[in-house]
């Protein structure tokens, strides 16, 4: 470990953590607000307004770490600005780089907000179906006070971060499911592989943007449906599928936003979940062009419920 990775761990060592029970370790976190640092050295650069990177105070994506992501204490993070503000979420332009060197990194840092300034709302299903253990953290859910919203944010960004984390392994074994690497989860926080031109700073297309020719339309339904395949194959659906939800990067397909990823199996009404994903992408494709004998929805809900095991 070189010096400044030392002395870089040295000043985080001063507990930053804000609760000391036995929560689960992603709920451990606040989010990246928090009180003013004591240690000037922890302000943000006067000039950049860059901060030490939170790599080290974040659950951390799947290993190994792909080559590009930067991950040494010495780090700083920078804030580029607003990718997009979502219903749910903004997601911000994020530079990782190690001072004086050419180690640097762009990030996609989507901060859920709390349910209050949300436009959106799917709580109260999602609840009923997970495990919360402490049943403080049951009654601030559920009498909705500011540490039940922040818990609930928190728990969306931690769902996603799950959902994309084990895709991603699909996608390395499998090569054959494309999302964005999930690098790190803070609170209500979770930061991605920025898929996007890197000179300019901007996002991917989503594919609701695009007007593909005849032959691009059939590959990216092929990817798409090739994605669907292996999804229904470990047993899930996106369950928000849509145009706006596939971002087109490099010629790949790649899916985002999956907070709310479907159990086909567990779930009661998983094969409407997969029937609508298929239903909402397959009018697309055949709006576009598509000739029917290539887009047979029916088709594909059979066969990928057959992939999922439904019957
Ligand atoms: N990894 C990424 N790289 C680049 N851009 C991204 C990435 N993830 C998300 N975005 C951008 O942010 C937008 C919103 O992301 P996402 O769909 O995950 O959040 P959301 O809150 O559900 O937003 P919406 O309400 O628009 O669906 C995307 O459409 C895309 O433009
Ligand atoms: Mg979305």
């Amino acid at each position: 470990m070189r010096d400044h990775d030392f002395s870089a761990r040295e000043r985080r060592a001063r507990g930053r953590r804000r609760f000391d029970d036995d929560e689960p370790h992603f709920l451990k976190y606040g989010p990246a607000s928090g009180p003013a640092p004591a240690d000037p050295d922890d302000e943000p650069d006067p000039d950049t307004g860059a901060v030490w990177s939170s790599w080290d105070d974040a659950v951390h994506g799947p290993e190994p770490h792909p080559a590009w992501l930067v991950t040494e204490l010495a780090a700083k993070d920078t804030e580029l600005g607003v990718l997009k503000t979502g219903k749910e979420a903004d997601v911000h332009l994020v530079r990782r780089a190690v001072p004086d060197t050419d180690r640097s990194c762009l990030l996609a840092a989507k901060r859920y907000r709390d349910p209050q300034h949300r436009l959106f709302h799917r709580d109260a299903g999602y609840l009923e179906g997970r495990r919360v253990r402490r049943s403080r953290e049951m009654r601030a859910m559920a009498g909705r006070t500011a540490f039940g919203r922040q818990m609930i944010a928190g728990q969306w960004a931690a769902a996603e971060f799950a959902a994309l984390a084990r895709l991603w392994e699909i996608g390395e074994r499998y090569g054959t499911v494309a999302v964005p690497y999930p690098v790190q989860l803070r609170g209500t926080e979770l930061m991605l592989e920025f898929l996007g031109d890197p000179d300019e700073g901007r996002a991917a297309p989503r594919l609701a943007e695009l007007r593909p020719a005849p032959a691009e339309l059939r590959e990216l339904w092929g990817q798409l449906v090739e994605a669907l395949v292996v999804l229904a194959r470990a047993g899930y659906a996106h369950g928000d599928l849509s145009p706006y939800n596939l971002l087109v990067h490099a010629g790949r397909l790649v899916l985002i936003d999956l907070p709310q990823v479907v159990d086909v199996v567990a779930n009661p009404q998983g094969r409407e979940f997969l029937a609508r994903d298929v239903q909402v992408v397959a009018t697309w494709f055949a709006a576009r062009g598509l000739p029917p004998s290539l887009v047979d929805p029916t088709a594909l809900i059979e066969a990928l419920s057959r992939e999922a095991g439904l019957r």
